[in-house]
């Protein structure tokens, strides 16, 4: 189980991102998961002209980076009731060429985020169907984390025990649901 490699994709490009914060908070919270940020702030948006047999040199990076992961944890806030576009794009650019998606049989979570109350549930419902298409097993486990402009201290750290105990029973879960849909 040790050294799983997971890919974390963070939906907001905010410097002081509670999405990220929260990302960061979880990804420490289970010493089987290793985690890394696939940064998708410059990916170049999805054309499908561009998608030939030489497309763009970042599209084809973000492809093998999703590849070589055992497991994608999505991180979102919550955009209009759904994700935003730059977390799509960069869905949009691995499900592609058609048929090779880099998404399939990946075994995933969804953790929405928001400063609101509901947690960013309709953006974590959006993202899951988008999941559904993809083919990616993803986590039963619900993330909605509301409130996220006070989970944290003046220090990034997390201020409180509770949420703690929360994050940290959302990344056993997801590693446990890694090792029940691997290779599969
Ligand atoms: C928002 N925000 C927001 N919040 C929410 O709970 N539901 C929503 O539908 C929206 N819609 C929305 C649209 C746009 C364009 C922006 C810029 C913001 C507020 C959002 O939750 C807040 O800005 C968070 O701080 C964004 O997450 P990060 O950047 O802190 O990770």
């Amino acid at each position: 189980m040790a050294g799983k490699k997971i890919g974390v994709l963070v939906g907001s490009l905010r410097k002081g991102s509670y999405t990220r914060m929260v990302a960061k908070a979880m990804c420490g919270l289970n010493p089987d998961l290793q985690c890394e940020i696939i940064e998708i702030a410059a990916l170049t948006m999805y054309n499908q002209d561009l998608d030939t047999d030489s497309p763009p040199r970042d599209w084809v990076e973000l492809r093998d980076r999703i590849r070589a992961c055992d497991a994608i944890l999505f991180a979102t806030p919550e955009y209009n009731r759904s994700v935003p576009g730059v977390l799509k794009n960069a869905i949009d650019v691995a499900s592609r060429p058609y048929g090779k998606s880099a998404w399939m049989r990946k075994p995933c979570a969804v953790v929405s985020v928001s400063p609101g109350a509901i947690g960013g549930f309709g953006a974590n419902h959006h993202l899951r169907q988008c999941l559904v298409f993809l083919e990616m097993p993803c986590l039963q486990q619900e993330a909605y984390i509301g409130h996220a402009n006070k989970l944290f201290d003046a220090s990034g750290s997390l201020a409180n025990e509770d949420t703690k105990a929360f994050f940290t029973k959302i990344m056993q879960a997801f590693g446990a649901w890694i090792e029940t849909n691997a290779g599969k």
